[in-house]
């Protein structure tokens, strides 16, 4: 790369130029970009930076070019195609190119892919890479490795699509402190989720669908466990709060048991059920942040609530800047190229500039910092039991909520027939985890109430 001074000499010859010309071209500078994975995101990325090259290199001043692309086979089908020359099947000719400045990590998974990152940093090159579970896993060891190797690894791809939500954290929202950010994370779940109750499809029929468009994980239990969601509120927590908040402190539960009969039951009481993720400082004599994912119950009224399909959001509250609100294509080819090419010019101005940034990718900013375990969150509930319809079982229910100092708020149940089962739901007031866990297992002990009661929390967002 031409010294930091070349580039800016080349700054002030495109500056007098009225427009992005021919000689300018020919004058620019080249970043060369070295891609490993060519599968949905990777044949993405290839594609938008054939469409888009050119805008970029006149907005950016610098010219991205493919050099190398490494597949695990030359010939499988790609989304979009990728030029059969650029291609090679061993990833160390990525790395060890002298003449690849950025190295773009599209494969995945945690194994293979952190090798390749360390070991592309270990030779002073830029990493980009949309890979959440390699961050949620090895996160401290990467950004480590980046640190001591003076080169950087980016990640905006890794949470929320197209979303440009780390930028946002990192940059835009430099000076605020985070009370809370609430996410439609996962775009497998949501579009599935969307589905359930728009058309009363069936889970497996739309989680085939999530697969054959490119959404889902590979293998798709990431998805639909809450893992993938898991992964990004991880990384949204970690750089909002400055600490790596370490995964295994994250309580994730997925969507595998929500029946469209939930989603009924939530309807009729003015709610929508999302698979959430919720970063929340807590303050009082406990104080520490709730880092979670769950399905919740999200009042029709509030903006999330409406975000379907594969779509993802992020509401964001700063105490400086107040409520925001972010909304896009939360997976799928295109709108994750989006994002990874946003990080590939940072890189490139990065390397323009003699490899100074702005804000870095991720710095450790505090030093301590308290995740709370699910027992001390408090929320409000939406429980469903299966109920023998006969006198008295509602009052012993109802007792063993007032044991647990758990109010009910309002109650639904059915009519049926004396002495068959029927559903029972309940809405209840604030409680910590633990109470609502404690009196659940006394109440599904009840003769009268039939098969495991499903319990969900409910968001209010104050
Ligand atoms: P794909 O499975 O579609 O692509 C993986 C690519 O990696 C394939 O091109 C495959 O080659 C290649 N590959 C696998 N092993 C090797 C190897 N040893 N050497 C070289 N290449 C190899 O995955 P996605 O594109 O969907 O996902 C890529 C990353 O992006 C993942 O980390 C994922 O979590 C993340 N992501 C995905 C999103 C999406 O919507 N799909 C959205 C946001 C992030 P071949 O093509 O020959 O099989
Ligand atoms: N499987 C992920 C999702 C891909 O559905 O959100 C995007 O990160």
């Amino acid at each position: 790369m031409p010294p930091a001074s070349a580039a800016l000499q080349l700054n002030k010859i495109e500056l007098s130029r009225p427009a992005f010309g021919g000689i300018l071209c020919r004058l620019m500078q080249q970043v060369n970009l070295g891609m490993i994975g060519g599968g949905t995101v990777g044949s993405g990325v290839f594609h938008a930076l054939q469409q888009n090259g050119n805008l970029m290199a006149a907005r950016l001043g610098v010219k991205l070019a493919f050099r190398k692309v490494a597949v695990k086979a030359i010939d499988e089908p790609r989304p979009y195609p990728i030029t059969k020359s650029l291609l090679t099947t061993d990833w160390q000719e990525v790395v060890n190119d002298p003449d690849i400045h950025v190295v773009i990590e599209l494969v995945g998974g945690t194994g293979i892919a952190r090798t390749m990152i360390l070991s592309a940093l270990s030779k002073g090159k830029t990493v980009v890479t949309a890979n959440k579970a390699l961050l949620s896993a090895h996160g401290p060891e990467l950004f480590a490795a980046a640190a001591r190797s003076g080169a950087n690894l980016y990640y905006e791809a890794s949470v929320c699509g197209g979303i440009p939500i780390i930028k946002s954290l990192r940059e835009g929202f430099v000076a605020n402190q985070f009370s809370a950010i609430y996410g439609i994370v996962n775009g497998t779940c949501n579009y599935i989720l969307s589905r359930m109750k728009q058309e009363g499809a069936e889970f497996a029929d739309v989680l085939a669908d999530a697969q054959k468009q490119g959404y889902a994980e590979t293998p798709p239990d990431l998805d639909i466990d809450g893992f993938d969601a898991q992964h990004k509120i991880g990384i949204l927590a970690s750089l909002a709060h400055g600490f790596w908040v370490d995964h295994h402190q994250i309580h994730t539960e997925g969507i595998r048991e929500i029946s469209r009969l939930d989603m009924q039951f939530a309807q009729q009481l003015g709610y929508n059920i999302k698979l959430l993720g919720i970063v929340k400082q807590v303050g009082g004599k406990k104080a520490g942040i709730q880092v979670s994912v769950y399905p919740t119950l999200i009042p029709n009224s509030h903006v999330l609530a409406s975000v379907n399909g594969v779509f993802n959001a992020c509401f964001v509250r700063g105490d400086v800047v107040g409520d925001t609100l972010f909304y896009g294509r939360g997976a799928g080819k295109d709108a994750t190229a989006s994002a990874v090419l946003s990080d590939v010019a940072d890189a490139a101005l990065d390397l323009r500039n003699g490899g100074k940034v702005r804000v870095a990718p991720f710095i450790a900013h505090a030093s301590k910092g308290r995740v709370l375990p699910m027992d001390e969150i408090v929320s409000r509930y939406y429980v469903r039991l299966s109920v023998v319809d006969r006198p008295g079982v509602l009052a012993k229910i109802s007792a063993i909520f007032a044991q647990s100092k758990i109010g009910i708020s309002s109650v639904i149940q059915p009519e049926g027939h004396e002495g068959e089962s029927v559903p029972l739901i309940l809405m209840l007031h604030d409680a910590p985890n633990a109470a609502m866990k404690k009196a659940l297992a006394k109440i599904s002990k009840l003769p009268a109430v039939k098969g495991k009661p499903v319990m969900l929390r409910v968001e209010s967002f104050t």
